[in-house]
């Protein structure tokens, strides 16, 4: 399909209005200078990053089409074609558990244990401080723990209190470090000590979410890459320095769904490379295996937490339309699409590693963009790059030469 074809299929998909297709086709449209110096400090402009969509995805029965934002060439390609493998199968599972984020407050110079207890007896107390000061969110539960000063600043044991906060459809960042701070003064009269650090903690071990899919081993060429990617895999699993780079790909997917629908990235970043760490030692994300059948089982876990209230859903039209494509209908359904595309991502990866190599599909989008650098446009790109790639020679100079060559010869 070329542009304006994809956009009205898009438009009759996601139900799309005339003005939210217009904004698609010419995004900068929609995004004033006011609306950018609201979000940052010292607003100068906007980063464009291109958006496109993954297709091919069914998700515990249902179709979906993954609007994704990257610059990097190839992983809207790969994700759709292991949602097409994975389709044949069933498509991917996903489930979640809670929605449950955790809000930290760390008190130094307190009495060990009778502060912790003091907390606990006031827990009720504390819990409707921190829920008068959000409409948005629901604390429902605290508890202590202690820890030990490790790096001898001289803090001793200090006692961490845990506010856990039910975010339903919110990301929750904003509204739980308000209650971490409401809560503070409270806690210091309590303990009888000093409240240093109230902040939220990113990693979100209470919004888990699973997802796993099937591939067939017809569809992947046989068994004989089955156990050419399960032996991948456990070099992804071994080895810390495989392990960052196949998870690297995995977040390729997930950050690339996450940005076009305005999450916070860098949360579920540092919380995925924990969670891929709880062992002990750094692993793949994903786990694979082989069915009875001969087939690939592919799993991912991960805390993702995700919003679709609250913070840019709110602000930025475009993400606001990066979520009527998707369609969800809750964070969680957010959560669980975003873990499909991860795993999708995986597949594909280890795929094309444990078979033809990377480079091949990395190559037809660089050479593109090779041809339009040298000034190549409309279908002189597609030509250009198919020659320089023939040719085994991808390079802005031979781009140019093919170029003039071609206009000579008109
Ligand atoms: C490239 O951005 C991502 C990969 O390197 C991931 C991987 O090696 O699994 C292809």
């Amino acid at each position: 399909m070329d542009k304006d074809e994809r956009l009205a299929y898009l438009k009759t998909f996601a139900n799309l209005s005339q003005s939210e297709t217009k904004l698609l086709a010419d995004p900068c449209s929609g995004i004033n200078f006011e609306m950018i110096n609201g979000m940052i400090e010292n607003a100068i402009g906007i980063m464009p990053l291109p958006l496109g969509v993954a297709t091919g995805f069914l998700i515990n029965g249902k179709d979906y089409i993954l609007p994704m934002a990257t610059e990097e060439p190839s992983i809207i390609a790969a994700c759709s074609k292991a949602a097409k493998i994975a389709r044949s199968s069933g498509g991917f599972r996903a489930s979640t558990n809670e929605s449950m984020m955790i809000g930290q407050v760390q008190l130094v110079s307190v009495a060990f244990p009778e502060a912790g207890l003091k907390v606990i007896s006031n827990k009720l107390k504390l819990i409707s401080i921190a829920n008068k000061s959000s409409k948005t969110v629901k604390a429902t539960d605290i508890n202590v723990k202690w820890i030990d000063d490790e790096v001898s600043s001289g803090a001793g044991k200090m006692l961490i209190v845990e506010i856990i906060v039910d975010t339903k459809d919110a990301m929750g960042a904003n509204a739980i470090n308000t209650m971490c701070e409401a809560i503070s003064s409270e806690l210091e009269r309590i303990t009888d000590g000093e409240a240093i650090v109230k902040v939220l903690s990113n990693y979100a071990t209470r919004r888990l979410v699973k997802c796993d899919a099937i591939f067939r081993k017809e569809d992947l060429g046989g068994e004989r890459i089955v156990d050419r990617i399960l032996y991948s895999y456990s070099f992804a699993y071994s080895d810390v320095y495989r392990a960052v780079t196949n998870n690297k790909g995995i977040m390729n997917g997930i950050d690339a769904v996450a940005m076009a629908t305005g999450q916070d990235f860098r949360a579920i970043e540092a919380a995925a490379h924990a969670y891929a760490s709880r062992d002990g030692t750094y692993r793949s994300i994903t786990t694979w295996k082989k069915t009875n059948d001969g087939d690939l089982l592919g799993e991912l876990e991960l805390p993702i937490a995700v919003g679709i209230v609250g913070g840019v859903t709110n602000v930025n039209p475009l993400v606001m339309i990066g979520l009527k494509i998707l369609g969800v209908k809750s964070s969680s359904n957010l959560a669980m699409v975003i873990s499909a595309v991860g795993l999708a991502q995986n597949l594909s990866a280890i795929l094309a590693l444990a078979t033809v190599g990377i480079q091949k599909g990395h190559m037809k989008l660089h050479a593109k963009n090779i041809a339009i650098s040298a000034g190549a446009q409309g279908n002189l790109v597609d030509i250009i790059a198919r020659r320089m790639i023939h040719e085994g020679n991808v390079r802005v100079s031979r781009a140019k030469e093919i170029m003039l060559s071609m206009t000579d010869h008109e």
